[in-house]
Parts: structure tokens; C-alpha cells; sequence
């Protein structure tokens, strides 16, 4: 069988351990030939294509990045951009085609199906925000650079009696944010779901300090948003225009949380803003395996004929799941998240409740 493979939305660490398993199963299993489309849609928009074959994956399964490439190019929003994506898989003799991405990346999978296109998704973000699945692939290792900045800056915030507040990504889920902020030992953990009190904050602070602890750690996913009282509880963002999904581009929560902490406590405050650190580098070994075991899991889904659906985790099994529902939501924290991070955080603050509230 031709099958296509491409990688859209922002990069992810295990992206080319994906790439990787669907080749070397696909050829040695199913006798499967390959075509690379490159930058995301845009390799299906521009005709950008590359040879996929056991050479061309030699050697990439802990590199991070991909092979591929990506972009965040929206063929929908183009003028017959979808049916130029038809025209070149058909020029291809592509008879199946593998989309490996975020929400935005499978909702144009979705569309091409509803076109005839047999596809098959796998899920990627390191926001881990992705319905129908336990975990995307990526996430862990976001979370492993995440927690050992916590501890690093635990150091420094300890040496010179500071708050320290550590922006991480997360644009409409507080995964990363609040899982990082367990392992990382945090004083406060901010995640988008619940919009916090900055008074609330600050007072937590203050009665951990006047308790005797002279520094303390805030983490705040970026797009954790304050109640009403500062920014009129709108997300904080670095420039206007959206892209063409129709996202802002978010950052500048950890600035504003350290000003407001500081005005309120008194306690001299300071930021670090992970940022595309997080994205970066060598996947975890636990995405490694998780990102091979997707691969496995789509290309098994090709030629069971599973289309329309995305490879999913579910209770520690990969299993077929349709992408109309990954896409329907947005995956938010699980409340028994929050309840092990309520269950370990500074309780001497008037109102217990730390975590989103
Ligand atoms: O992939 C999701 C994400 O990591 C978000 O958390 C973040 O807002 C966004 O990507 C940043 O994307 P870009 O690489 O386009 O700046």
C-alpha cells in the first residue's frame, strides 16, 4: 500500500519516533512504500513531499523535531485548499494517509475524510489536551524539562528569599502545569480551567512566609487567566493576530502574576518563562515507547481499514478511537489531578482551595 505521513501544529519530542515505527512496521509487515509530505498541510498545499524509507528513518528515534518538518498552515482557510490537498495524494497514488497532530492537524484530517480521504490520526501535543486519550506522546518529556527548572529555580528562589513564578505552556489545559508543579514541589499551581484570585495568591504567600518559609514557587500555565481584577480576567498574549487555526499567541502570565505578587507581598519576585525549551530536544524514554506504540497503532489501523479514527492510549492499551470525537473538546485536567495537588499544598491560607480557584 502508498501511504502518506505528515506532521502538523506545533513540534512535539517523539514526533520522529512516530515517523519511524509506521515505516519500519509498515515495510516490514505490510511491504508498504512511503511518502513524506513536508511542513504540515503545506506539504500537500505546495506538492513539498520527501522519500520515506528505512534509510531515510535510520538513527531519528531520540532525536526531537521532525524529519518531516511542520507548520501550522490551514488549508481550509485557502481558497480550494482542501481540494488541492485531494489533487496531490491522487498525484502521489497515496491510498492512505497518516496525519500525526493536535486538534487543529486532525480537524483538517477530518475534513478530508469527509472528502473520501482514508486517514488515520495520531495524537500530538505536548499539552496533553487532546479527548480520546489518556496521553499524548511528548507530554511526559515536557513535563521532565519543566520539573527540573522547578528545581533549579528552587535554589535560587531559596538563596535570595524570593518568589519565584515559572510560566509553562499550556494554552486551554494546565497539565503540564500542574503536573510539573507536583513533581516540582510548587507553592502554587495555576492552570487555565479555573480563573484565580490574585489577593487569594498573594495571601497564600504571605502566610507560608510569615510561617517561616522565605521563598516560595508559583507555576502558571500560560494561559491561566486572573478572575476579573487584573487584564478584565482576559488571557494574556503576546501579539494581536491569530494564526490561521485562530489562535493568539499567549505568554506574559508569569510577568504580570510576579508584578501583582510583588505589589501585594512585598516580596521581591521574579519570572521564568520556559517557553519552546519544553519542546525542544531528545524525547523521555517513556515517549519514546509511547510514540513507537502509536506508530505501530496507526499503521495497524491502515490496514485494518480503521479510517476516520485516531490511535488513542486508553487504561495503558492502544485502541482506535473516531477523530470527530478527539476533536470535539478540549481535554481538561482531571479533578483528581487537582485534588492530589489541594492535597499537598500550603493549607494556611484562609480559603484551602490553592489550585484554580
Ligand atoms: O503545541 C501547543 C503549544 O505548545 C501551546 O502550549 C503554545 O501556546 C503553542 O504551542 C505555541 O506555539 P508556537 O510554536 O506557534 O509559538
Amino acid at each position: 500500500m502508498r501511504v502518506g505521513v505528515l506532521t502538523g501544529g506545533g513540534d512535539c519530542p517523539g514526533l520522529n519516533a512516530v515517523i519511524r515505527a509506521i515505516v519500519r512496521k509498515g515495510s516490514f509487515h505490510y511491504e508498504d512504500q512511503f511518502v513524506g509530505f513536508m511542513e504540515g498541510w503545506r506539504g500537500l498545499l505546495e506538492d513539498k513531499t520527501i522519500p520515506l524509507d528505512l534509510s531515510t528513518v535510520g538513527g531519528i528515534l531520540p532525536r526531537g523535531g521532525t524529519i518531516l518538518r511542520t507548520s501550522r498552515t490551514n488549508p481550509a482557510k485557502r481558497p480550494e485548499g482542501l481540494d488541492k490537498c485531494l489533487a496531490t495524494l491522487k498525484q502521489h497514488g497515496v491510498e492512505a494517509l497518516i496525519a500525526i497532530g493536535g486538534d487543529d492537524t486532525l480537524s483538517v484530517a477530518q475534513k478530508l475524510h469527509g472528502k473520501g480521504v482514508k486517514v488515520v490520526g495520531v495524537p500530538k501535543t505536548i499539552d496533553n489536551d487532546l479527548a480520546g486519550t489518556d496521553f499524548c506522546f511528548g507530554f511526559d518529556t515536557a513535563v521532565n524539562v519543566a520539573t527540573g527548572a522547578i528545581d533549579r529555580v528552587h535554589t535560587t528562589a531559596e538563596a535570595h528569599n524570593r518568589v519565584m513564578v515559572v510560566e509553562v505552556m499550556g494554552r486551554d489545559s494546565g497539565w503540564i502545569a500542574i503536573y510539573s508543579g507536583i513533581a516540582g514541589g510548587a507553592d502554587v499551581i495555576l492552570i487555565p480551567e479555573e480563573p484565580f484570585d490574585i489577593d487569594k495568591v498573594a495571601e497564600t504567600i504571605r502566610l507560608r512566609h510569615a510561617r517561616g518559609r522565605y521563598f516560595s514557587i508559583v507555576v502558571a500555565a500560560e494561559g491561566a487567566k486572573f478572575a476579573t481584577n487584573v487584564n478584565n480576567g482576559d488571557n494574556i498574549t503576546q501579539a494581536a493576530g491569530k494564526d490561521e487555526f485562530g489562535h493568539v499567541r499567549l505568554g506574559g502570565i508569569g510577568n504580570a502574576l510576579a508584578a501583582e505578587i510583588e505589589k501585594r507581598t512585598g516580596f521581591e519576585s521574579r519570572t521564568v518563562v520556559l517557553g519552546h525549551i519544553q519542546r525542544g530536544g531528545t524525547p523521555s524514554a517513556f515517549d519514546r515507547v509511547l510514540a513507537t506504540r502509536y506508530g505501530i497503532g496507526a499503521i495497524d489501523m491502515v490496514h485494518r481499514g480503521d479510517f476516520g479514527c485516531m490511535a488513542a492510549l486508553r487504561a495503558n492499551k492502544i485502541v482506535s478511537v473516531p477523530i470527530a470525537d478527539a476533536i470535539s473538546s478540549n481535554r481538561k485536567v482531571d479533578p483528581e489531578m487537582i485534588e492530589v495537588a489541594n492535597g499537598i499544598l500550603d493549607k494556611l491560607s484562609s480559603d484551602k482551595e490553592i489550585v484554580a480557584k
